[in-house]
């Protein structure tokens, strides 16, 4: 696939045919994947490929947990502790184009909650990533993490498969590390959904927009 044609056409996908994926198809995108540069070529990268018995077993802890009350707690902070006009009015829209893409009104809280819960099953995703950076390692190697995570979405493509990635699979970090028998100390950074899409849905159905490049570059000669 054409580098420019994978980078602009890979969007995220939650919405997933019952289809397997094979250990050998996961491993020819993380054998890609690996290539990633990091910073000192540290390879700061850990990653659980959960499918199978083991993804029922924790999806199920997960959504409990997540119905039950228990409260989310990411290890790191995600998202701006204020939010600036320019960021809100984009989280604002990439709410809308989800939740209109489903029918889910704005006020129907039941059903955008079943919609977030989703995320904790990998959108019913055959295969669930979860992607783990050990406790020493600093900013710069979130920066390497996130080219690597592009780089597993490309080589996704290249297998004919699609992709969501999920800052929601790493909300009940203690649940998945006790359930995959990780130790404490490893920082669970996100997850992916990895499958087969489902093109017919709606909810893979509209793409998100993006700035112009002249919009945030400026040139020195
Ligand atoms: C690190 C990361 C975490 C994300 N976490 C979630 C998530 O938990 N649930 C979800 O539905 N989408 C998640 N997304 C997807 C974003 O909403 C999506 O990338 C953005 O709206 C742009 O749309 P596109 O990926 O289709 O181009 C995440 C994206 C990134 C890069």
């Amino acid at each position: 696939m054409n580098i420019n044609d994978a980078i602009s056409q890979r969007h995220s996908t939650r919405a997933f045919l019952d289809k397997n994926v094979s250990r050998e198809q996961v491993n020819r995108i993380l054998d890609i994947a690996r290539h990633a540069p990091s910073g000192a070529n540290t390879q700061p990268w850990r990653v659980a490929v959960v499918s199978g018995k083991s993804k029922n077993t924790l999806q199920k802890k997960i959504e409990h947990a997540f119905n039950s009350g228990v409260d989310a707690q990411i290890s790191y902070q995600y998202y701006p502790i204020t939010w600036k006009p320019i960021y809100k009015s984009r989280r604002k829209e990439c709410g809308l184009q989800l939740y209109s893409s489903l029918n889910i009104a704005k006020n129907d809280r039941e059903k955008r909650q079943a919609q977030w819960a989703a995320n904790y099953r990998a959108f019913d995703a055959p295969v669930m990533l979860l992607f783990f950076i050990a406790p020493e390692m600093e900013t710069g190697s979130f920066l390497d993490y996130g080219i690597f995570l592009q780089s597993v979405m490309l080589a996704a493509m290249e297998e004919g498969l699609a992709t969501c990635p999920q800052a929601a699979l790493a909300e009940y970090p203690q649940i998945a590390k006790q359930s995959l028998g990780y130790t404490n100390d490893d920082i669970l950074i996100c997850g992916m959904a990895l499958g087969y899409e489902d093109t017919h849905a709606p909810v893979n159905n509209y793409r998100t927009a993006r700035e112009s490049a002249s919009s945030f570059s400026d040139y020195f000669n």
